[in-house]
């Protein structure tokens, strides 16, 4: 066995003893995986949280290059959500017993939206009656609006920093003023500030991006004392400009081998996080959510938007459970965690204890 998965410290590793993880393969990459899995089990036991995930609107302010529902992309219909579909798919994530749900979104500053999610956390929070979490991920925002929303019951927030190295940053956004790293930076410390669990995380395998890349991204996470983490490979879109790379990109299966290292390690690095096994990563292998629940993660996020809408919410190719309706999902999911050798958290919140011991409560 390497001799870096021995120690007892493993929340201190260096950049050095990160590189050298990342590239290990073979017996050594499944101890690093089990390694992960036992102080997964340790610290925060062996339930994994359901988070329905409604897309609400893939409308966006943004045009980031890597993304397929980019501002620039006229190749397919946008939506938002309404109401009433909307209050359906949180009662099913009540009739299910998920705990929380995540509300998603293309990035929209407008005042009409601002006011919508804040009228839809506060009806959720009355017609669950305080039970179900919320969690949101509507990327950069004013300070007064994530107060706002702070106020009226959202308690997670998940803003991604994509990759945490600003020139690298830059050639994956563009340049027009609107796509700043600094400004991304602050909206995570103004989250933080408020009093938010923070989530970020990053892509894996993007063109340009070097292990030593991604060790600096997992010491980001660990300096920024987030507490929870959503990672996942990257997956070339064609109707967009990063899509020009593909042939310098690793092979698939290399990404998301990847991955699973980066889940392993983080996991090591802050053992009482919470760690999310994406979606992207069922995109690239069938069984790639329960592989990233065995390296690690503890958190699965169900799709519970309305079927007809799933199409047109294509951040990148061949996106899991497209034609299939929320209901399709319930079944499926509970034994595909079974198997892995782990139990839904049902009707339990499953915050992350990182957050509570990082606050002293
Ligand atoms: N491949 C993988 N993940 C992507 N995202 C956006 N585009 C892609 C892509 N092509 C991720 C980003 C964003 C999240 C909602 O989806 O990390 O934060
Ligand atoms: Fe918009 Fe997010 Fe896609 Fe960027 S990654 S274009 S902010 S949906
Ligand atoms: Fe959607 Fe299995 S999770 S069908």
């Amino acid at each position: 066995m390497n001799y870096l998965l021995d120690r007892q410290d493993l929340y201190n590793l260096d950049k050095n003893e990160i590189i050298e993880l990342l590239q290990l393969q073979g017996d050594d990459f499944l101890k690093l995986v089990k390694k992960a899995n036992e102080i997964r089990l340790k610290y925060r036991g062996d339930k994994v949280y359901f988070r329905g995930l409604i897309e609400y609107s893939n409308i966006c302010r943004k045009n980031c290059l890597y993304c397929g529902i980019r501002s620039g992309n006229k190749n397919f219909i946008r939506y938002t959500i309404k109401d009433e579909e909307f209050y359906n798919a949180v009662k099913f994530a009540i009739r299910e017993q998920y705990g929380s749900i995540v509300i998603q979104s293309g990035e929209n500053t407008s005042p009409a939206f601002i006011e919508k999610i804040t009228e839809y956390i506060k009806e959720i929070k009355k017609i669950s009656n305080d039970k179900l979490g919320i969690t949101l991920s509507l990327g950069e925002q004013s300070i007064a609006t994530y107060q706002k929303w702070y106020v009226a019951g959202a308690h997670r927030y998940l803003l991604r920093i994509e990759e945490s190295h600003p020139e690298l940053y830059k050639k994956l956004h563009p340049q027009d003023g609107n796509h700043d790293f600094e400004t991304r930076y602050n909206c995570l410390i103004n989250l933080q500030n408020i009093g938010y669990q923070l989530g970020t995380g990053i892509m894996i395998g993007l063109p340009f991006q070097t292990v030593e890349h991604l060790a600096d991204d997992l010491i980001f996470m660990r300096d920024l004392d987030i507490d929870m983490c959503g990672m996942g490979p990257y997956i070339e879109h064609p109707d967009t400009p990063l899509y020009q790379y593909k042939d310098e990109l690793l092979p698939l299966k290399d990404r998301f081998n990847l991955t699973l290292k980066m889940i392993a390690i983080l996991r090591l690095m802050m053992p009482d996080i919470n760690i999310a096994a994406t979606t992207a990563m069922q995109a690239i292998d069938p069984m790639g959510r329960e592989k990233a629940l065995q390296a690690g993660a503890n958190v699965l996020m169900p799709n519970i938007t309305p079927k007809q809408y799933r199409e047109e919410y294509l951040l990148y190719n061949n996106k899991p459970c497209i034609d299939e309706n929320p209901d399709d999902c319930i079944d499926c999911l509970d034994s595909r965690v079974q198997m892995a050798g782990y139990r839904v958290g049902y009707d339990e919140w499953g915050d992350s204890t990182h957050y509570f011991n990082r606050k002293n409560l």
